[in-house]
Order: structure tokens, then sequence, then C-alpha cells
């Protein structure tokens, strides 16, 4: 009686067990422990509030030179978007403390950031973090959608698509509101749908002439 007793136990625990592993396999390298940086314990705000509250922040004071993404040279300097979380709000704290200054300006970005809350950078961090990490989910569907609706009737490789403009000339066509236009010039035999429009942007702004970036097929 106790030893069948025993025995579920011992399998059940062995199940559990091995579900719990297989979960953390799955996650590992995707969670790292630098992702999880923002559970500080001075914090209480869940991440959808922080990313809200970033974001406010982010367009009225950092936009104007880091770019909608953190995607420009800030002043001719320094990129942000490929920046990990922890780096991003390290580098803040560095500016809001005086010890950083990689281009001399920190005393710039201390004037930006040297009021804020420890709460107020983290939240900077969560939204310009994540804000790339969509980008760069949508630029992927875009670029699929492109090698597989459009690459063979438009007869031109997804890279020599995507560098038919720089960036600042991507951003004004989204801005106008002629991008579906300006495809449809650039391969006349296809007819673009305006539902995929926020991928394909997405794709020919991360792989613009001026970008940096290749695509890799
Ligand atoms: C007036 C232009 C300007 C504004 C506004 C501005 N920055 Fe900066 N930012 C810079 C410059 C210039 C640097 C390089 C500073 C240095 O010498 O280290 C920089 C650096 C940074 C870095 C470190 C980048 C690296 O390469 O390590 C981060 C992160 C950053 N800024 C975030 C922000 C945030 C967040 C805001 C808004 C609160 C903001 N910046 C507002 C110009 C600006």
């Amino acid at each position: 009686m106790y030893i069948k007793y025993f025995i579920v136990s011992f399998i059940a625990i062995i199940l559990f067990l091995g579900c719990g592993s297989t979960v953390n396999r799955d996650v590992e390298g995707i969670i790292t422990d630098e992702d999880q940086f923002t559970s500080e314990e001075n914090i209480d705000k869940n991440r959808a509030e922080l990313y809200t509250q970033g974001e406010v922040i982010f367009k009225d004071k950092c936009e104007g030179c880091h770019g909608s993404y953190g995607e420009k040279k800030a002043l001719g300097k320094s990129v942000i978007a490929n920046m990990q979380e922890h780096e991003l709000i390290e580098a803040m704290r560095g500016y809001k403390s005086g010890t950083r200054n990689n281009y001399n300006m920190g005393a710039l970005m201390k004037g930006q950031v040297g009021n804020l809350s420890d709460e107020e950078l983290t939240s900077l961090g969560v939204y310009i973090y994540d804000l790339n990490k969509e980008r760069l989910t949508l630029a992927g569907k875009g670029h699929k959608l492109y090698v597989l609706k459009y690459e063979e009737s438009c007869g031109m490789s997804s890279n020599d698509f995507a560098s038919q403009k720089s960036q600042s000339e991507w951003t004004k066509t989204d801005d106008t509101g002629t991008f579906i236009d300006e495809l449809q010039e650039i391969c006349p035999n296809v007819t673009f749908k305006k539902l995929y429009e926020k991928y394909l942007y997405a794709f020919v702004y991360r792989y613009a002439s001026d970008s940096g970036n290749i695509v890799s097929e």
C-alpha cells in the first residue's frame, strides 16, 4: 500500500522535474541573467509599465539626437539601437554619476539623464531594448515576405531591394505616405500589398544602403 504510494509520488516528482528542466533548456540562451536586470527590488512596475514609461521619456528627451529607434549616430558619435538592456542602463547610470565619457560628450549626456530616477533610467533601457527586438522581428518577417512573394517577379535580390535607398530616404517615404508607391516604382512587375507595409518597411530600413547591415540569405 505505502510502497504503491511512494512509487506514484516518485514518478510524479520525476515527471515534474523532467518538465521543469525541459522548460529551462528551452529558454536557455534566450532569457539570460542580464535580461533579468530590471527585476530589482527598488522597482515595482512591471515590464509593460516600464516600457510605456520609457517610451514617453524617450520620445520627449532622446529621439531628437538618437533617432526613433536609437539607430542614428547621435551628434555623429553613438548608435544605441544594438545595445543590450543592461548595457543601456549601465551607460545611463554612468553618465548620471559622471563616470562615463566615451566620446568626450559625457557631460552632455549627464545633462540628459542627470535628473532621472533609477526607475526612469531602467524604463528607458527596457523601452529601447524591446523596441529594437520588435523591429528586428518585423524586419525578419518583411524579409521572408519579400523572398516568398516578390523576389522572383521583381528580379532583385533582397539585399539590392533594401539598399535602393538610404535610411533617411526610406524614412521620408514613410513620413510622406509614399512607401508602397516607391516600392511599386522599384519593382513595376509586382503589386505590393498594403497589408505587408510595416514588415517591408522594417526590412528595407534595417538593410538600407547606409545601414551597414547585409541580409544573410
Ligand atoms: C543632444 C543630443 C543627445 C540627446 C538629447 C541624448 N543623447 Fe545620448 N548620447 C549623445 C552623445 C553625443 C553620446 C556620446 C556621449 C559620450 O561621449 O560618451 C550619447 C551617448 C548615449 C548612450 C551611450 C552610448 C554608447 O555608445 O555607449 C546612451 C545609452 C544614451 N546616449 C542614451 C540616451 C537617452 C536614453 C537619452 C534621453 C534621456 C539621450 N541619450 C539623449 C547625444 C544625446
